[in-house]
């Protein structure tokens, strides 16, 4: 890895459950900041398919090879949880336009609230920019292959569920 900036970065998410638009953006903060915290949150306001823990082990798996890349969890405001780290920008990625407004209002909210954190954005690759956790659900709840979405450990989770008889 080259040199990084010295700058730790938290990306949080549902991550319900991780996709490779995720780790696209994952795998380029790695490449430029010190460290990357993936903070996955505890109860997303949409009622997540996959657990908190099975959340977190999926991204551990999909992020073993990064060496400066930790998976945490939290719960509560996100503020509250970047005022952990000494100094850390919050990291979220932009696919398409309409990613934009809702995540603008976030950063503006997330740097007005008490103890407020910074928000840098990262554009999505383009091969990604269609590629969402909800779509994901949802072709996958209809019969659909989204092997090219989501890695190897995310399918399995994804068939094993199927094969208990949740969605
Ligand atoms: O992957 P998602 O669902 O788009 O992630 C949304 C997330 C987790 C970043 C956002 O819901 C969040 O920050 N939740 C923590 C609660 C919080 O701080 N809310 C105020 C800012 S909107």
């Amino acid at each position: 890895m080259g040199k990084t900036s010295g700058i730790v970065v938290v990306y949080p998410g549902s991550f319900d459950p991780v996709t490779f638009g995720h780790l696209d953006i994952v795998r380029r903060a790695a490449a430029q900041f010190t460290s990357v915290t993936v903070a996955v949150v505890a109860n997303p306001s949409k009622s997540p398919m996959f657990s908190l823990a099975e959340r977190v082990e999926m991204l551990r798996e999909a992020c073993a090879g990064l060496r400066n890349v930790e998976i945490d969890s939290f719960e509560g405001l996100l503020v509250d949880y970047v005022r952990r780290f000494e100094r850390a920008l919050i990291i979220k990625g932009l696919r398409i336009v309409s990613d934009f407004e809702h995540e603008f209002s976030m950063a503006l909210l997330n740097r007005k609230l008490k103890g407020g954190a910074e928000t840098i954005f990262m554009p999505a690759s383009a091969e990604f920019a269609y590629v969402s956790s909800s779509s994901v659900k949802e072709v996958f709840a209809l019969g659909g292959d989204v092997a090219e979405f989501v890695p190897k450990s995310v399918l399995r989770h994804m068939l094993a569920r199927r094969r208990k008889g949740k969605r």
